[in-house]
């Protein structure tokens, strides 16, 4: 049985508004980066409770899957659960999950049709059993797609994926398989859970908060961040359009000169 409030905002449900790239394909960003923030606070808003902010998060998510597809992204990467977000009540923690399994389970057969390839950053061998079967499959079901790579960062927090670099990186020296001298950045990359991905152009935070909370801290070095004040529910294709072209208009330099 669905719950009531889930009705709320399938009327409210905002559908296509710019089937068009938001701009000239060689400036669409390859690799998109997106904190989530902001379902709690929706809900609140409403009077609804915090898993009514986390489904209509979904949904949100759903839309903006396809935005990053039809626009050709190359990289979609979206914080779901941070190392962090186990401190939240189990209740909200156990529906995080039942989310994950409900998003994989109804939407994988569109995710295969429009090709996306799926990826899992963090550790998500500490989900409940039926979260990782799901997930498991998701991942074998989109192995050989070649399109958008979507990577869920799940149970992710960066300060741990640093610390597995540096523990594989050591292993591997201890092992003589390398000598310290030719630990590089690219060594570095490599070691990370987006291993041989390009780094994010564009990084987007909504809710107003104007934080990275342990996100892809080696990975954003050279990002363009754009923050928005709209909730992660209220988040469309509108306000995707328009943080890049924000990126767009930005003049990014990398230390060096114009
Ligand atoms: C983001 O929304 C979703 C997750 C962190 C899982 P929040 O749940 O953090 O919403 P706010 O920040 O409390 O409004
Ligand atoms: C960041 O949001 C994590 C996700 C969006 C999954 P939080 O709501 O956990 O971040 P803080 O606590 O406001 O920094
Ligand atoms: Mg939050």
């Amino acid at each position: 049985m669905f719950p009531v409030w889930k009705g709320v905002f399938r009327r409210k449900r905002v559908g296509r508004i710019e089937a068009d790239r938001p701009c000239r394909s060689e400036e669409i960003p390859s690799h998109v980066a997106l904190i989530m923030d902001g379902n709690g606070r929706w809900a609140r808003k409403r009077a609804l409770p915090r898993a009514a902010g986390h489904h209509a998060g979904m949904l949100a998510m759903r839309d903006v899957i396809r935005a990053a597809d039809d626009w050709g992204i190359k990289v979609l990467t979206l914080y779901s659960f941070s190392t962090e977000n186990w401190k939240r009540p189990h209740h909200e923690i156990n529906y995080l999950w039942q989310l994950v399994d409900e998003f994989f389970q109804l939407d994988i057969g569109e995710l295969v049709a429009r090709n996306v390839h799926i990826r899992i950053l963090g550790e998500p061998s500490q989900l409940p059993q039926a979260t990782q079967v799901t997930i498991a499959r998701a991942l074998e079901s989109t192995k050989t797609c070649s399109g958008l790579v979507v990577q869920f960062a799940l149970n992710y927090g960066s300060r741990w994926e640093i610390v597995k670099a540096v523990q594989h990186i050591a292993s591997r020296i201890q092992k003589n398989e390398i000598a310290v001298a030719e630990i590089d950045e690219d060594m570095v990359s490599n070691a990370m859970d987006t291993a041989g991905l390009p780094d994010p152009d564009l990084l987007i935070r909504t809710a107003g908060d104007q934080r990275i909370s342990n996100f892809l801290l080696w990975q954003i070095a050279y990002s363009e961040f754009v923050f928005v004040d709209v909730m992660w529910p209220e988040f469309t294709r509108k306000h995707f359009y328009s943080a890049i072209q924000a990126f767009v208009a930005r003049e990014r330099r990398f230390g060096g000169l114009k």
